[in-house]
């Protein structure tokens, strides 16, 4: 038996290629005093990951050179010397992309997999499912009648964004790339609209879709999708800044939005959210994203891909390629 490890091995430039990783064995960890080990069974693949190789100012320190690769992961535990974890608990937490992880319980959540199977914890009851909430409830504060836009619409966080913005008797409109996922965000997750960016027609589709115009904008990819969302926000409007996914592989530094006198002239709010400000208050967001779920006023998918660790780093960039059709999770 031994852990197989996905390691950083240099910063990438642009995309990240096989070559930015290691792909190695070694012991499986034991755990010492107060400490627990899990057995990994699904991998997150997050956006995050990588802004996170890059060695920049951010809200955590970056991966370093031969460090396995941060990610959220979930798994069983199967050995434990922590009352609070017993072998058989389904876990999840920043576990790495590896096979087996050893931790001391730290911000590592036990999930119910009689509510929902063990990937959907990683998706939209787990971390994205709580920046949804906390993202748009907090920061965004949307009021019942409000028109709310929501970029990257078809993802593992702007599908939640979405349902919650329906929820609380808002307009809420997609923005998504291609035909098929703004089938999905219509169908079947139920927003009023969904528009297509890559169909070239941006602003007109746009006005069409929020005709009122737009009150809360959730911005998870930058770019021109901002620059044309600016254009048309109402007096007063919030833009929760929750991604800037279109700009996370540039080599060189990205344009500023072209449009930034919109902020003034329609005293708009955009502030930044990192999900971890949040983290007091997770078993809440679990709470209410799972009641949701199991009324039926929630609809949550999962993407998930084989080919086990060594596919880690073809299966990460699918998230810049927009190949991804919701949650996107690597089995190990
Ligand atoms: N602040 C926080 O704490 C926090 C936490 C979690 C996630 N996030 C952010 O939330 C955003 C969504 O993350 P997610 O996990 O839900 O990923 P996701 O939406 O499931 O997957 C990423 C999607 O982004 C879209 N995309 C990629 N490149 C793009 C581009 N150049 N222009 C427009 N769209 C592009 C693609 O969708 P299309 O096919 O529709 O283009 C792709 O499927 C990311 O920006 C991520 O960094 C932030």
């Amino acid at each position: 038996m031994s852990n197989r490890m996905v390691k950083l091995a240099r910063r990438p430039t642009g995309m990240a290629k096989r070559e930015d990783f290691t792909i190695e064995d070694g012991p499986v960890p034991e755990p010492g005093p107060g400490a627990f080990r899990v057995k990994i069974e699904y991998i997150s693949l997050d956006p995050a990951i990588r802004g996170w190789m890059n060695d920049a100012k951010s809200y955590v320190p970056a991966i370093g050179i031969g460090e396995v690769m941060r990610s959220y992961s979930a798994g069983i535990v199967e050995t434990s010397n922590n009352p609070a974890f017993r072998p058989g608990d389904a876990v999840q937490g920043l576990f790495g992309v590896q096979r087996y992880a050893v931790s001391d319980g730290q911000r590592v959540i036990k999930v119910d997999t009689s509510q929902a199977p063990l990937q959907r914890w990683i998706g939209g009851l787990g971390m994205p499912g709580w920046t949804a909430y906390f993202g748009l409830l907090e920061v965004g504060q949307p009021k019942a009648g409000e028109t709310v836009v929501v970029s990257a619409a078809a993802g593992a966080v702007g599908s939640i964004v979405g349902q919650i913005a329906k929820i609380k008797g808002c307009r809420a409109v997609g923005i998504a790339g291609g035909a098929e996922k703004c089938r999905y965000v219509t169908e079947t997750l139920g927003f009023d609209a969904c528009v297509d960016y890559k169909g070239g027609r941006l602003a007109a589709d746009l006005k069409a879709a929020a005709p009122k115009g737009i009150d809360v904008y959730f911005e998870n990819v930058g770019g021109e999708i901002l620059d044309t969302v600016l254009m048309q926000m109402n007096l007063f409007g919030r833009i929760p800044v929750c991604g800037l996914i279109s700009a996370y592989n540039a080599t060189s530094v990205p344009e500023g939005p072209k449009n930034l006198r919109a902020v003034l002239t329609q005293r708009l709010k955009m502030q930044g959210l990192i999900v971890f400000d949040w983290a007091n208050r997770v078993p809440e967001a679990i709470a209410q994203l799972g009641a949701w779920h199991k009324e039926g006023k929630l609809a949550i998918r999962e993407d998930v891909r084989d080919g086990g660790l060594d596919a880690f780093p073809d299966v990460l960039n699918l998230l810049y390629t927009g190949g991804n059709q919701g949650k996107l999770v690597l089995k190990v």
